[in-house]
């Protein structure tokens, strides 16, 4: 399998009548576990709490997806305790036999798919499709970082010197803390838990609360290929609480998180502060937000300009941080790409996710649909509402929405709103496209579409972003092809999916003996 090169995993053809029975009959099996009530996990034993919270369905939120424990300070250190007590043998295991659990958990969830999707849909209100992708993806992490395990055990370059052995090995940190998004419920929870273990270390999950059940199901797959107790806990509860408790620990070592700008930097400001008996800098792994745009010029195809400025935009409801949510077209064809954007966009699909065919759902939840319908109204104040603006219940809907002529400072122009608002902005011409989509804090994705090699190549040298596309949507980013992070108040860049994502789990020891 190892000597097998790394390859990505294949979406799911619900057109084949086959697949698609599949996932009705996993939605239905999923449908019946809905409800449950789910211990913390520390060190391996299930722990219940009298206090709980609920996880919705935010198509339909009466509906309970489950009931999670509210954990407590006094839990966060229990869960420290015995991630440090797992470390001390976990960090001993060879390369091998950790990449051999990764291996075994893509093969498990392979087997679980159409349940985890399930899981997605009713969860976090994801398409089958986004859903499916997302569980690909998850899988994807799984096996390239089996193989990075073992490529980062490999002897490494080094320069020889006559009269001396030399070596440099990478080593783990220690106990992390790993704090996944809602937004990629599946890929991303799995991709920073395993990476972290893959590298020797011990870890405790804190799950979004919007999307504790789906990390359940990656604890179960944990559970079922035998991953020694105590190296990934599991603690559902309150970010306020338990999230700054972790951060704080002075026995913590590292924080992998991937969320929004505002809760980066709390994880960032403190975990720069040394606490009492702490004995080293801890790591932060960021991953924030994006304001990514869409540039079109004057040379571009632009049906498929529009076809990825919609795309970019209202996939899963524009809750990416790569999300396209500003289309910033030269004013030569910008009422022309508009006018296609506009049509687009009215022939999207909106409504009840467990059908195949749905391309839109819910928002995550109350506070997500009033911060986007928030956002909505300041927009009637900075461009022109051309299409959307609309919330429909009782579930969390919020119709795909454009507003066009913004300026390139206006609040939805420049403000992450995680929502299906697309902001469309009239350039002068490319160079003045090219200083737009710039012009932001930050620095995660952008898109091109031009038929002028001379421009793709400035914007190869100009656009600053982290992941750059030409004549493509801005989302999507595959483990391996396209490693995944941004510049600026994007976060440290950290490129998941890509050779130097272990490495930040790591610490190299460079090693020399004397002949
Ligand atoms: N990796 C995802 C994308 O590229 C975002 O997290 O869309």
């Amino acid at each position: 399998r190892a000597q097998q090169p790394f390859t990505n995993e294949p979406l799911t053809d619900f057109s084949k009548e086959e697949h698609k029975h599949a996932q009705i009959d996993a939605l239905a099996q999923v449908k019946s576990e809905l409800g449950q009530t789910y211990p913390l996990i520390i060190g391996g034993k299930k722990i219940t709490s009298a206090e709980t919270f609920a996880s919705v369905n935010p198509s339909q939120p009466d509906q309970v997806i489950g009931y999670f424990a509210k954990a407590t300070t006094e839990q966060v250190d229990e869960a420290i305790k015995a991630a440090t007590e797992a470390f001390d043998s976990w960090k001993r295991v060879p390369a091998q036999e950790r990449a051999a659990y990764l291996f075994a958990a893509a093969d498990r969830l392979r087997w679980f798919r159409f349940q985890m999707n399930a899981w997605m849909i009713y969860e976090v209100g994801k398409s089958w499709v986004e859903a499916d992708a997302d569980t690909a993806e998850a899988i994807d992490f799984l096996e390239f970082y089996a193989r990075e395990t073992l490529r980062l055990a490999e002897e490494q370059p080094i320069t020889r010197i006559e009269g001396e052995k030399n070596k440099l090995v990478y080593i783990p940190l220690g106990v992390g803390a790993v704090i996944p998004p809602w937004n990629f419920p599946c890929a991303i929870m799995i991709g920073m838990t395993s990476a972290s273990f893959a590298a020797g270390n011990t870890v405790i999950l804190k799950p979004a609360s919007t999307a504790p059940a789906i990390a359940y199901q990656f604890i179960r797959i944990l559970e079922d290929i035998g991953l020694p107790a105590g190296v990934v806990n599991f603690l559902t509860g309150s970010g306020s609480v338990i999230g700054d408790a972790l951060v704080d620990h002075p026995q913590l070592r590292f924080i992998a998180f991937t969320g929004s700008r505002e809760v980066g930097l709390r994880i960032y400001e403190r975990a720069s502060k040394h606490q009492k008996g702490q004995r080293w800098l801890k790591r932060s792994i960021l991953e924030m937000g994006g304001k990514d745009a869409v540039v079109v010029d004057e040379t571009a195809d632009l049906d498929a300009a529009a076809n990825g400025i919609v795309s970019s935009a209202f996939g899963f409801q524009g809750q990416k941080c790569s999300a396209g949510s500003r289309a910033i077209v030269v004013e030569q064809v910008y009422g022309q790409v508009l006018q296609k954007v506009i049509e687009q966009t009215k022939h999207l699909t909106m409504g009840d996710v467990t059908q195949p065919s749905t391309y839109m759902g819910p928002v995550v939840d109350e506070n997500a649909m009033k911060k986007i319908l928030d956002y909505i109204e300041v927009g009637k104040g900075e461009g022109r509402l051309v299409a959307g603006g609309g919330h429909q219940g009782p579930g969390y809907f919020i119709e795909p929405t454009v507003f066009a002529d913004v300026d390139p400072q206006a609040r939805i122009a420049q403000e992450e709103i995680f929502g299906p608002v697309l902001a469309f902005i009239k350039a002068r011409d490319f160079d003045d496209a090219l200083h737009i989509a710039n012009d932001t804090e930050y620095g995660l994705t952008g898109a091109l579409y031009s038929q002028d090699p001379e421009r793709i190549k400035r914007a190869e040298e100009e656009y600053h972003v982290g992941n750059l596309y030409f004549n493509r949507k801005c989302t999507g980013a595959l483990v391996g092809v396209h490693p995944f992070g941004g510049f600026n108040m994007s976060g440290t860049d950290s490129k998941a999916g890509g050779r130097d994502y272990l490495l930040l789990f790591t610490q190299a020891k460079a090693i020399a003996e004397k002949k």
